[in-house]
């Protein structure tokens, strides 16, 4: 074949720019730290993670069974926009026993937390819309109304003696009359920090007067410490009416292990679900029918799976922080909520190098808390979901590596 019988590309037009490049808004996304920190360990050996909010255990065999069931028959089609009907009834149960009164035209069905969340926002956030935040916070809820144009301010919570906590006059000052929504997240990631039932009252009676929406993110609030065995964290849906302007997200991710079957909630106003149905159809359509088949079974039977998981989560918790607070240079408090400890230690001022340098050096994989906004500079975050020996072998590396790092100084 001579040259001349191949397809000639073609001849650039230069008449108008050939850029093509994502819009603004896209563009000027925060890219994930987290991802950047175990890019850097990929291909490393003898890795050990903890950087990524997962546990290390796999889906209980009665919801994978679920799922294999629905498989076999034939459960592989479109399902309602807003989920199979079993499914939102059973969901309305479950609500409903945890937070009162729910009925299945209140929830939807999502493909997980996080679309859950772009849902949620995609309802009530549009371009120029302002949008506040309580950070630190898991990054996905800041990004999220900047996709959609919004402007996002952000509240820091404040780390002291006795934690993280909420500066509550300074939250009910930045919810000003022209705010659109207000995104919040508790029990936190990455802090762990829970909010108290009086400040979402003073929160939730403030957004009623200026008419701001409020987008509870409660995908943690089983997995909560400071109450008596089975006690949810405080929730939005204990004080809101299913009416008002509340939307809450949660997720099967945490609570029964199923963080890759990609499977959550909303529960919203009821007028809300028409254009809620939409939405999910432009995004997803709907999730998966043997999906949303596992969610029944994970509703209907996990309940025991679910407390031994937070009993198994606490006790780590407690194992993890007794372990760092006996490491030189480490300041670590024992969070209520959720499954990270949140922690300051020498280098973390610039948590992004630490984190990188922890895992090239010390083999060990750790989040940088600026992964989670400037708020959270100065602190790396450790998700604990996993087996008491994973976590000892990662404080001895931990250990090791600063006391190489003091020797390196003197
Ligand atoms: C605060 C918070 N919200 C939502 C999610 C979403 O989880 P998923 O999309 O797996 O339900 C996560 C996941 O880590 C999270 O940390």
């Amino acid at each position: 074949m001579r040259d001349t019988d191949l397809p000639q590309s073609p001849i650039p037009d230069t008449s108008f720019p050939l850029t093509a490049h994502a819009r603004d808004a896209v563009r000027s996304l925060r890219p994930s730290q987290i991802r950047e920190v175990a890019n850097a360990g990929f291909g490393l050996p003898d890795v050990l993670p903890f950087w990524f909010g997962e546990s290390d255990r796999v889906t209980p065999t009665f919801i994978r069974d679920a799922a294999s069931a629905a498989l076999a028959l034939g459960a592989t089609f479109y399902t309602h926009n807003l989920g199979i009907a079993p499914l939102r009834d059973t969901l309305a149960r479950y609500v409903s026993a945890l937070h009162g009164a729910t009925s299945a035209d209140h929830v939807a069905v999502t493909s997980a937390g996080v679309n859950a969340l772009m849902l949620a926002a995609q309802l009530v956030v549009g371009a120029g819309d302002r949008v506040v935040a309580v950070t630190p916070l898991w990054p996905n809820l800041v990004e999220i109304p900047k996709i959609l144009g919004a402007h996002v301010d952000t509240v820091p919570l404040v780390y002291g003696a006795g934690g993280w906590q909420l500066d509550l006059q300074r939250l009910l000052a930045a919810l000003t009359p022209d705010t659109k929504l207000l995104m919040i997240n508790s029990p936190n990631n990455p802090t762990g920090w829970v909010m108290t039932r009086d400040e979402q009252r003073a929160v939730l009676e403030h957004c009623r007067r200026h008419g701001i929406w409020i987008v509870a993110d409660e995908v943690y609030e089983r997995l909560y410490y400071a109450g008596a065995a089975g006690e949810t964290a405080p929730s939005f849906l204990d004080l809101a009416a299913r009416d008002e302007r509340v939307i809450c997200v949660n997720s099967f991710s945490k609570a029964w292990l199923m963080t890759g079957w990609r499977l959550g909630w909303i529960v919203a106003p009821a007028a809300l679900m028409d254009d809620l149905g939409k939405l999910v159809e432009y995004n997803t359509s709907c999730s998966p029918a043997f999906v949303q088949q596992a969610g029944i079974a994970a509703l209907e039977q996990g309940e025991a799976l679910t407390r031994e998981l937070v009993g198994d989560l606490r006790a780590s918790r407690d194992h993890l922080v007794r372990s760092l607070s006996a490491v030189p240079g480490v300041d670590v408090k024992a969070p209520p909520g959720a499954m990270y400890v949140f922690f300051s230690l020498p280098g973390a001022s610039r948590s992004l190098e630490l984190c990188k340098a922890l895992v090239r050096d010390a083999r060990l994989g750790l989040a940088p808390g600026s992964a989670f906004g400037t708020e959270g500079e100065g602190f790396v975050r450790w998700c604990y979901a996993c087996d008491p020996a994973r976590l000892d072998a990662g404080v001895e590396r931990l250990q090791a590596w600063l006391e190489r790092q003091g020797a390196g100084q003197s």
